[in-house]
């Protein structure tokens, strides 16, 4: 279905929890989140019911996000559900990678196509640091896993923090030699005042390509990033610049929290509720959200901060 200014909506973008394993500074305070009452979240059978009405109106790839996904009880089942969905044709999952160990191979079968990992540091005491609960080698472990699983075209994800990672930017990317992997580089996006980071931290895309001499430009894939390969390299490094260069003119995703709401875009506060509804229901509040989707989601910096109202991990990135 298209949205008012002709762009085709295709992509959701589903939390299947707020709950996370790792409490990343970028994305949620120390404290982690009250942990909501159940009632309050979509059940199992909701979130499928969501995928169907999404999918009547056109959504054909669905990534499976959080908080942390694979900290569900039951996300092997709702993968394997949702894969089901007459007209899904890619279902992703994007994860910290820390429970892949045991997770890559179930999740493989249940029809996951593409896993995207959060990978901000190669240093252990800094992985400690950015993720305040996390242990590095968990995490490589859960991408050593991904490939022994047979999944392809994975992309890591490492948030472009300044002072803490942008002198590891050639060493990040040399990851794509060494793996059949991409690495994509995002601009750190002003969620929340967390205090950890102010201004001096925001490093736009233009300085981590000029840390990559070696790169060069490759076509675009359809994707939110701008794509580059170092010569030699099995996978391409993306830069992803929502905040020095939004790409909200190609925008075709929609987003649904954990409990139950339908947000047009990352970042405004407009949501549309689809708890507690049956298909017919959930399915007009999807065209409502389709159309009420924001041309842009206006001026994005360290201090016009975002307007979406929740942190990154009770929304999904
Ligand atoms: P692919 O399917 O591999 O293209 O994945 P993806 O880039 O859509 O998903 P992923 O979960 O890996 O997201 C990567 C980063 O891009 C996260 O930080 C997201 O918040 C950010 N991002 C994804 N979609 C949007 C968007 O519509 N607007 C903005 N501003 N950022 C987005
Ligand atoms: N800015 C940019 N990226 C973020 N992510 C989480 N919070 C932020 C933020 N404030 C990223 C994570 C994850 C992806 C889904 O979103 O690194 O890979
Ligand atoms: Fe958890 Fe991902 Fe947020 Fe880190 S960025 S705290 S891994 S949801």
């Amino acid at each position: 279905m298209q949205d008012r200014y002709g762009r085709t909506i295709t992509y959701l973008r589903m939390s299947v929890t707020e709950l996370c394993n790792l409490r990343c500074r970028y994305c949620m305070p120390v404290e982690g989140i009250e942990k909501k009452c159940h009632e309050n979240m979509l059940s199992e059978e909701e979130m499928i019911l969501a995928v169907k009405a999404a999918a009547s109106l056109g959504i054909r790839k669905l990534r499976v996000t959080g908080g942390e996904p694979l900290v569900k009880k039951n996300i092997v089942s709702i993968c394997e559900q949702a894969a089901a969905v007459e007209g899904i044709s890619e279902l992703c999952i994007t994860t910290n990678g820390i429970l892949l160990p045991q997770l890559a191979k179930p999740l493989r079968q249940a029809g996951i196509s593409r896993i995207n990992m959060s990978l901000d540091t190669l240093n252990a005491k800094k992985y400690a640091y950015i993720s305040r609960l996390g242990d590095l080698d968990q995490a490589l472990a859960g991408l050593e896993a991904a490939l022994d699983a047979g999944f392809e075209k994975i992309k890591l994800n490492a948030v472009l923090i300044g002072g803490f990672n942008d002198d590891e930017i050639p060493a990040l990317a040399e990851l794509t030699r060494r793996y059949p992997v991409d690495l994509r580089f995002i601009e750190l996006m002003p969620m929340y005042d967390s205090g950890d980071f102010g201004p001096e931290a925001f490093i736009p895309y233009t300085a981590a390509l000029d840390k990559l001499p070696e790169a060069e430009k490759v076509e675009q894939d359809g994707g939110v990033a701008r794509l580059y390969r170092l010569p030699g390299a099995q996978g391409n490094i993306g830069l992803i610049s929502p905040v020095s260069a939004h790409f909200c003119a190609e925008c075709n995703r929609l987003r649904l929290t954990a409990d139950g709401k339908l947000k047009p875009c990352l970042h405004a506060s407009e949501e549309y509720d689809i708890k507690g509804l049956d298909y017919e229901g959930m399915r007009r509040q999807f065209e409502a959200a389709i159309l009420g989707k924001p041309k842009w989601h206006g001026e994005l910096s360290a201090t016009s901060r975002s307007h979406a109202g929740r942190n990154m991990n009770q929304i999904g990135g």
